[in-house]
C-alpha cells in the first residue's frame, strides 16, 4: 500500500510517500529553522506562515519524485499533534482537503507514534528487520521518552522528562553560549576535540528509582558555570560544550542502562532529533550489551513526513478497526490506539 505522509508539527514542512514497511519512494523536507538562527528558538506564528508556503509545494514534489499520481495513494497519514497549533492545523487541513478532493481516508498520527516507527524506514532492498520487545528513547525538541514496546502499536511508557526535553536542553543551552539554533547540531559541532571532563556537571535523578528524566539542573548549572569562568576562549567554548553534551548524554545513558536491566529487550533505539548526536550513539552501544539502532539517515531522525507514513502503515497492519473508525470519525482515534495497553 502506498501512502502520502505529512508533517508540519513544528518548523519542517514534509510529505513523504511510503509502502507498508518503511520503503521510502520520497521524503521531501522543506525548513524554516534557518529563519530562527538568531531568536534561539522557533517563533511559532512565522513558523506557521512558512508551513503555509511550503505545504502544496512539497506534496506535489514528493508525488513526483516518487514517480507516481493521486490516484496510487491509499491513505493520507497526518501528523494531528503535540506540536504547534498553527503548524499542525496548516498540515491537518491540507491532509483532510486533499482527502476529500480525492476521496482517500486520512488518519491521524502522533508525533511521537511517528518517530518509534522510524527506524524501520529505508531506501529499497532489504527491509529492516527487527525484533520486539524494543526498549526506545524517543528525544526530540518537544519530548523525551523511555518506551519498551511490544509490538509496533503497543507499549509502555517507563519514563518521560519532568521538566525540559533533551532537544530543549541542547537548544537553550546553545543560546546561553551564543551558538545558532537548532542548538544540538551547534554544539555538537562546537564539541569536536573539547574536553568532556574540563567543567563538572551533576547527573540528575542518578540516585532515584525512577527512570524520568529531568534536565533543568544542567542548564541551571551550565548559566553558573558561565557566570564563574567571565569570558570565554575559544577553547574554553569548545571544552564547555562538550562538557555539556556529556553531561546530557551521560543522563540519557544512565537511564537507558537502568532500564536494561529492569526489563528484558531485544534492542535499543534511539530515535527523535537528538538521535542525531554522534556523542550519545557511542554511549549507548558501550553501556547495553543488546543491539543498539538509530534511523539509517540522519533525515529519518529529525522530523520528516516518512515516519508519520510508516507508522499509519504499522497502524493499519496491527489495528485495522481503530483505522476504520479513525477514517469515519476523527483523526484523533489512533492515539488512543497507540496508548492501549
Ligand atoms: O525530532 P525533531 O526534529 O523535532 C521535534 O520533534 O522537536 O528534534 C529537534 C531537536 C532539536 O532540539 C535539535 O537541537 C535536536 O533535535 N538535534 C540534536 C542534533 N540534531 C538535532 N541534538 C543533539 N545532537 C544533534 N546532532
Ligand atoms: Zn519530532
Amino acid at each position: 500500500m502506498r501512502i502520502l505522509g505529512i508533517e508540519s508539527s513544528c518548523d519542517e514542512t514534509s510529505a513523504a510517500v511510503v509502502e507498508t514497511g518503511g520503503h521510502v519512494l520520497s521524503n521531501v523536507i522543506a525548513s524554516s529553522s534557518h529563519t530562527f538562527h538568531a531568536s534561539g528558538g522557533v517563533v511559532p506564528e512565522d513558523a506557521a506562515r512558512k508551513q503555509v508556503e511550503y505545504a502544496l509545494p512539497v506534496v506535489h514534489e514528493a508525488l513526483q519524485l516518487a514517480n507516481c499520481d493521486h490516484e496510487s495513494i491509499e491513505l493520507i497519514a497526518v501528523t494531528y499533534g503535540p506540536g504547534l497549533l498553527g503548524s499542525l492545523l496548516v498540515g491537518t487541513t491540507l491532509a483532510r482537503t486533499l482527502g476529500s478532493m480525492w476521496g482517500t481516508p486520512v488518519v491521524g498520527i502522533h508525533h511521537t507514534f511517528g518517530h518509534l516507527s522510524s527506524t524501520w524506514l529505508h531506501d529499497g532492498g532489504a527491509p529492516n528487520v527487527q525484533s520486539f520487545p524494543i526498549l526506545t528513547l524517543s528525544a526530540s525538541g518537544g519530548h523525551t521518552d523511555l518506551w519498551l514496546r511490544t509490538s509496533h502499536v503497543k507499549g509502555e511508557l517507563l519514563g518521560r522528562t519532568r521538566d525540559d526535553a533533551a532537544g530543549e536542553a541542547f537548544d537553550k543551552g546553545a543560546s546561553m553560549l551564543g551558538l545558532p539554533y537548532p542548538g544540538g547540531p551547534s554544539i555538537a559541532r562546537n564539541a569536536e576535540g573539547g574536553n568532556i571532563t574540563a567543567f563538572p556537571f551533576p547527573l540528575p535523578l542518578h540516585d532515584s528509582d525512577t527512570l524520568d528524566f529531568s534536565f533543568s539542573g544542567l542548564k541551571t548549572a551550565l548559566k553558573y558555570t558561565m557566570r564563574d569562568a567571565g569570558e570565554l576562549s575559544p577553547a574554553q567554548l569548545q571544552d564547555l560544550a562538550a562538557s555539556y553534551q556529556h553531561a546530557i548524554c551521560l543522563h540519557l545513558v544512565d537511564r537507558i542502562r537502568r532500564a536494561v536491566k529492569e526489563h528484558a529487550c531485544n534492542e535499543v533505539h534511539l530515535v527523535g532529533g537528538v538521535s542525531a548526536n554522534t556523542a550519545l550513539r557511542l554511549l549507548v552501544q558501550d553501556a547495553v550489551s543488546v543491539p543498539v539502532r538509530w534511523p539509517q539517515h540522519i533525515r529519518y531522525c529529525t522530523d520528516n513526513a516518512a515516519m508519520i507514513a510508516c507508522a499509519a502503515g504499522f497502524l493499519l497492519q496491527e489495528n485495522p478497526i481503530a483505522m476504520k473508525n479513525a477514517w469515519s470519525t476523527s483523526a484523533t482515534a489512533p492515539l488512543e490506539a497507540f496508548l492501549e495497553r
